[in-house]
């Protein structure tokens, strides 16, 4: 029986190879067979207790090509102890992290394209940006609050009852990674906001995790950096980036990737970069949402018009792309290999050139240059729509990035004249990032995403509306009438007529 077994979960991995997925999920994985071809003596020994310790674990591994290909549990987690996260697990030095370092053995091109890309360095970016705005993210709650770091804020109910005991006698209280600021009753409100930062920006971004505790045979993770699963995390061993960011563990499969709406969109969504929402508004998300599961999105190299009949945010991003039946770009795990522009940042837009260095981290540099990539978005997109098509939407994209950044330089503008003045206030600095970040920013990635009410009612139209409003309503009774109608013209005139109306009235 158990050799029967074994032939046909050898016939399955030939099938899937193949890259055709049979669609009786019974028949696809079998749940009672263990044993994989060519699995190792140390991974068998995982699976002996992990059967049991993590069945989850070991049933959704056993859906992967891994297994199928013997590659176990032991291979990825194997460690040395050179690596300050490896602790000894009934006699095999492991980690619970597998970085690219481990999965590069394996797929080192793939590992040197993606640390090499922005990705990976995303979370050494924004830990640079976050010291330079004075410690921690947790300033911009701090200072609009008006708290300094000594402010506390004690564990307590609505009514007043404290709920530390409630806390510290948590079944889970044990288990956990707490720091030492944060074990108390009456902890900083700083040290308490910085878990929002870590688990809201570094969750997207990569946190630098941190060993709360270690022993012989165990390694808790501080909790404010672990289990999160950031594009660019900062590993204990030394590397950069998780390849779990995208391909979720233990599947690994090839379709949550390439479907992207839910791989990219965790992070590329909300206020800021609503990539996600915008794909399930466009025309290409409503094509994809209502056929994907009739398409072929598991096979190792995927063609557009024949596997699949609307792109991605992966196959748009990374994906191969074919002229005919050549392919002329491969796969590629840099994602901004179709990008001219950079679009991503709240302070400003530019174009892409190969070499040129980041500037929040100068000693990162773009890999690609931005007109080549337009090539080969050109290439992609020319997959399925014609010449004339294609050059209308990017050339029609290009075209708008003037006036839009032409906004944004207003408004710093205006705020550097508040500051001089002494008149700024951190809601000054709250309003002009968001007509940055929330506005322009947005604005400028919609022009090549193509959803209707992201290009004018989230975009065009509200940013135009929030500086307006700003200048009207805020910076005029500061700097004056003459001051904002240097932007605005129609603001003087009201204003005088405003003055005039008041006066008539008898009104002070
Ligand atoms: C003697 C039984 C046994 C063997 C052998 C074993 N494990 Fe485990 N392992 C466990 C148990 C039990 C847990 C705890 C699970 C939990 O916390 O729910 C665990 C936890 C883990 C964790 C998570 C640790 C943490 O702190 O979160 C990893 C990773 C792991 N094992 C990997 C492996 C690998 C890889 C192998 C083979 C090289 C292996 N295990 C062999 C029993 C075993
Ligand atoms: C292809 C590489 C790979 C293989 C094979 C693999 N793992 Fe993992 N495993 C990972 C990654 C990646 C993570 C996520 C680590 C992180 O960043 O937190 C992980 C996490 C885990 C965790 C913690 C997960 C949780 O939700 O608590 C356990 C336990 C674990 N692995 C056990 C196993 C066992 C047992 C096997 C064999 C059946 C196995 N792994 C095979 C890559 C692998
Ligand atoms: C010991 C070698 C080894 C390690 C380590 C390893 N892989 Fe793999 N991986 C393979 C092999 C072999 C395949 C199957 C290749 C094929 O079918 O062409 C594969 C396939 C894949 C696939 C394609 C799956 C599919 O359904 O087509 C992904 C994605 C992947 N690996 C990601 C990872 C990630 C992420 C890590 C680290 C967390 C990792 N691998 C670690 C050997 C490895
Ligand atoms: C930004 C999201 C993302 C990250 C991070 C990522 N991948 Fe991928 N990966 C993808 C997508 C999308 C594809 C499918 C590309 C296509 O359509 O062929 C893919 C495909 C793969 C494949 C199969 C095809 C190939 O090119 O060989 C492997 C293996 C793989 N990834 C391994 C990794 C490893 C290892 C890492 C970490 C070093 C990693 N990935 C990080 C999104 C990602
Ligand atoms: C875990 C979160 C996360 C996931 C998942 C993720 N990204 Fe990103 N992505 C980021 C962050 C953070 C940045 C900003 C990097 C920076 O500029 O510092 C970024 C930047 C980018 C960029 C611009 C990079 C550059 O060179 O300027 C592109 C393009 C991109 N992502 C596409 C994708 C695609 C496509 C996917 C899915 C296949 C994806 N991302 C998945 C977090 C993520
Ligand atoms: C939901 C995921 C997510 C969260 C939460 C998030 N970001 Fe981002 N961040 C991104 C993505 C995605 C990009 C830009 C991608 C692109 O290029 O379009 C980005 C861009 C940035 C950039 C510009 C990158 C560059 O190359 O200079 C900085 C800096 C930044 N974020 C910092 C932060 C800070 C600080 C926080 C928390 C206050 C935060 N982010 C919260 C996902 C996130
Ligand atoms: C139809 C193809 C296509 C699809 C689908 C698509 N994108 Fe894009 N995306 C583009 C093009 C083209 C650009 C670059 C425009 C330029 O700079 O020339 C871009 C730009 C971006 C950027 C800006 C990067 C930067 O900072 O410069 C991010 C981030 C991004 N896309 C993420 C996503 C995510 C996430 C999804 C899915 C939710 C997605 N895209 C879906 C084609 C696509
Ligand atoms: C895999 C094929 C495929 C690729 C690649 C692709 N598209 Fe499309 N696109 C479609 C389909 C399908 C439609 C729906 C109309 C139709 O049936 O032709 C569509 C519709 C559109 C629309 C109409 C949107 C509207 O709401 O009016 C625009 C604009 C567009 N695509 C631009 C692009 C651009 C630009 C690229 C590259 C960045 C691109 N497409 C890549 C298949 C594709």
């Amino acid at each position: 029986m158990r050799g029967l077994m074994k032939l046909a979960t050898i016939a399955a991995a030939g099938i899937l190879s193949l890259g055709i997925y049979t669609t009786d999920a019974a028949a696809k994985y079998d749940y009672t067979n263990y044993s994989a071809s060519g699995l190792s003596k140390e991974s068998s020994q995982c699976l002996d207790c992990h059967r049991k310790a993590t069945p989850f674990v070991v049933n959704d591994w056993k859906r992967s090509k891994h297994f199928y290909n013997g590659v176990g549990c032991y291979e990825c987690h194997k460690t040395d102890e050179s690596n300050p996260a490896a602790y000894d697990h009934y006699g095999f030095t492991i980690s619970t992290l597998v970085t690219p370092k481990q999965c590069g053995v394996c797929h080192p091109k793939v590992a040197k394209e993606y640390m090499d890309s922005i990705h990976a360095h995303s979370g050494l970016i924004s830990q640079k940006a976050e010291a330079k705005s004075g410690g921690n993210f947790a300033v911009i709650v701090m200072q609009m609050m008006g708290w300094d770091k000594n402010t506390v804020i004690p564990h307590q109910t609505t009514n007043g009852e404290s709920t530390w005991d409630d806390i510290i006698n948590d079944p889970c209280w044990p288990y956990a990674g707490v720091p030492n600021n944060l074990k108390t009753p009456r902890p900083k409100a700083s040290a308490v906001i910085k878990i929002f930062a870590n688990w809201g920006c570094y969750s997207c971004h990569g946190t630098k995790i941190e060993i709360a505790k270690k022993t012989k045979d165990k390694v808790v993770f501080d909790l404010r950096t672990w289990p999160m699963i950031g594009a660019g995390t900062i590993n204990p061993d030394g590397t950069i980036g998780n390849c779990a960011a995208c391909h979720p563990f233990h599947s690994f499969r090839l379709k949550i990737v390439r479907a992207g709406i839910g791989a990219c969109g965790r992070c590329h969504e909300s206020e800021d970069h609503p990539n996600y929402e915008m794909f399930g508004k466009s025309m290409h998300g409503a094509m994809f949402l209502s056929q994907f599961d009739e398409w072929n999105m598991d096979a190792p190299a995927i063609k557009a018009g024949q596997d699949y009949f609307a792109p991605t945010c992966g196959t748009c991003h990374m994906g191969a792309v074919y002229q005919g039946d050549k392919m002329i770009y491969a796969p590629t795990h840099n994602p901004a290999s179709i990008c001219k522009w950079k679009l991503g940042m709240w302070k400003l837009v530019f174009v892409r050139k190969a070499g040129r260095p980041h500037p929040g981290l100068p000693s990162v540099k773009y890999p690609t240059d931005g007109i080549k990539n337009r090539e080969r978005a050109f290439a992609m997109c020319t997959q399925c729509h014609t010449k004339q098509w294609v050059a209308n939407c990017f050339i029609g994209g290009d075209l708008t990035m003037g006036v839009l950044d032409y906004f944004r330089r207003v408004a710093f503008q205006v705020e550097r004249d508040l500051e001089k003045a002494g008149l700024n206030t951190p809601l000054d600095r709250k309003i002009v990032r968001d007509i940055g970040a929330m506005a322009v920013r947005p604005t400028e990635i919609a022009m090549f995403h193509y959803a209707p009410g992201y290009i004018w009612w989230e975009g065009i139209y509200r940013v135009a509306f929030e500086l307006v409003e700003w200048l009207e309503s805020s910076v005029e009774p500061r700097l004056g009438a003459d001051y904002v109608s240097k932007y605005v013209s129609w603001i003087k005139k009201h204003v005088k007529k405003v003055e005039k109306y008041k006066k008539k009235h008898h009104i002070h």
